[in-house]
């Protein structure tokens, strides 16, 4: 009796206020300028009963360490893999040399380090570092292998906004899976039917009654979300992929596609201590701009068809810190965007394929992705507009991404661009039928032997070829001809 009530009790303090609910992971931080990571194999207890085998870095066990980098730091990495394949590890949203890039063509074999250095030059924002090795990024991204990159600047230093990491500043990263009978998660299918919030089953969190910043990353292999909160309440978007809004913009909802991060603040200071609110993906009812997923099995949270409602965040009010953030700033910063008008090149893309069902893969200009051909090339310190057009038969939408720059969306064809996407992107939804421009400043070289690639962000319509690759000629800077070739341990 007596073990039995102790047990009880000790069951009783650890699972805390919610019983349904579990507290999500925060990964660890690290800080610097030379980061060390170590890329293996691990298990987590993710549901009940057998435990699951996940791909992470360092300590955690689903995503690895967040890690902190102020720009213009010059930053090194000591990138180990343990794990029992080849992987690459490649800087979403990162201006840099294309040999660092870390995209299909830096290759990290099973028991090598790889090195890759370079200058920060991004703002202050959040991004995001996972495999890229084609044909295996579905995989290694759906075992958890990756993590955030949070970058520092003295613009982003200098406003009153909430970042006291873990506390009011939290990494918010979405993703669902699918598991077989013995809970390990299977591959193949675009929508989970259990969502992980920072790997974390049915994910609750408690948060001070003061302002908060979300970091939301949609780490999906293909599912958007329509997030909102519970009572509908207004939050403000404060970044896009890659830095701050000039103003932040009041929304209800807002629509967040694989690949794409952003930056909210959400004012609780009118909550009362002990209360809670969801965040929640909406079914944003437009199976045209959320295709239409499979029907799901049985989550806790209910099937997470993308024509449905589910939760993704369970939020507990808590007690006020020491020195709170307790009103929305006005302004945030002044971005100088690029325009068409300063657009010397045009350049156009097709979204093809998919035919009979998604039978025939999807595809750049009908051509499938091979690493051995550039499939566009670029002179250095050129800017473009390029408008990506999903064809007048499509069946489907995408999330598009092309590395090393931030453009700034200029027309989508479907309407006006939404105040939220207003800023420095590097990722975008498309819509059926749709086509949109954008503008964007190409500044670092690459060849072809290290190109830089174009692709939709769906792990699986990227591993199955909807990919091209460009080189940006130019002679090529000190970094280029510097080798990061890979040794043995
Ligand atoms: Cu998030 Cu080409 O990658
Ligand atoms: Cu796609």
């Amino acid at each position: 009796m007596k073990i039995k009530s102790t047990i009880i009790m000790f069951i009783f303090c650890f699972v805390n206020s919610n019983a349904q609910y579990n507290n999500i992971t925060i990964p660890e931080a690290l800080y610097g300028t030379t980061f060390n990571l170590n890329i293996h194999e691990s298990i987590r207890q993710i549901r009940t009963g057998n435990q699951t085998v996940t791909g992470s870095i360092n300590n955690e066990t689903f995503w690895g360490p967040t890690l902190f980098i102020n720009k213009g730091a010059a930053v090194n990495f000591n990138i180990t893999n343990n794990l029992n394949e080849s992987t690459t590890i490649h800087w979403h949203g990162m201006h840099l040399p294309a040999v660092m890039d870390g995209g299909p063509h830096q290759v990290i074999p099973s028991g090598t380090v790889w090195q890759p250095y370079w200058t920060m030059q991004n703002n202050a924002s959040t991004y995001w570092f996972h495999p890229h090795l084609h044909e295996t990024t579905e995989e290694q991204i759906t075992k958890g292998v990756g993590g955030l990159m949070i970058v520092n600047d003295p613009i982003e230093s200098a406003l009153p906004l909430p970042r006291t990491y873990g506390t009011d500043d939290i990494p918010i990263i979405l993703t669902s899976r699918n598991f077989n009978a013995s809970n390990q998660f299977t591959v193949g299918r675009a929508y989970g039917d259990y969502m992980l919030t920072n790997g974390t089953l049915n994910g609750q969190i408690t948060l001070p009654k003061q302002v908060v910043r979300l970091r939301i990353l949609n780490a999906e292999i293909e599912r958007g979300y329509n997030l909102g909160f519970s009572d509908n309440r207004t939050f403000y978007v404060i970044t896009n992929d890659g830095g701050l809004l000039n103003t932040p913009v009041a929304v209800t909802r807002l629509p967040i596609h694989v690949g794409e991060r952003y930056e909210i603040l959400v004012n609780l200071t009118n909550d009362t201590v002990g209360s809670s609110i969801d965040l929640k993906a909406y079914n944003s009812g437009q199976s045209n701009s959320f295709p239409g997923g499979e029907p799901g099995t049985s989550g806790q949270f209910g099937s997470l068809l993308n024509n449905t409602t589910f939760n993704v965040l369970h939020i507990n009010i808590g007690t006020v810190t020491a020195n709170p953030i307790t009103t929305i700033p006005t302004t945030l910063t002044t971005n100088t965007y690029l325009t068409a008008a300063d657009a010397t090149v045009n350049r156009s893309v097709s979204i093809t394929g998919g035919q009979n069902g998604g039978a025939v893969p999807f595809t750049f200009d009908n051509t499938i992705f091979n690493i051995a051909s550039i499939n566009k090339t670029l002179t250095v310190n050129t800017t473009e507009k390029w408008t990506i057009a999903n064809t007048p038969n499509a069946v489907f939408g995408h999330s598009f991404h092309i590395h090393d720059v931030q453009f700034k969306i200029l027309t989508r064809s479907s309407g006006t661009v939404g105040a939220h996407e207003s800023g420095w992107k590097d990722t975008f939804f498309i819509s059926r039928n749709e086509s949109v421009a954008f503008v964007a400043r190409f500044a670092d070289y690459s060849d072809s032997t290290h190109p830089f690639m174009y692709h939709c962000h769906f792990a699986q319509h990227e591993d199955d070829g909807m990919m091209g690759q460009f080189v940006v000629t130019g002679p090529l800077s000190v970094a280029e001809n510097s080798s990061t070739t890979s040794f043995s341990l």
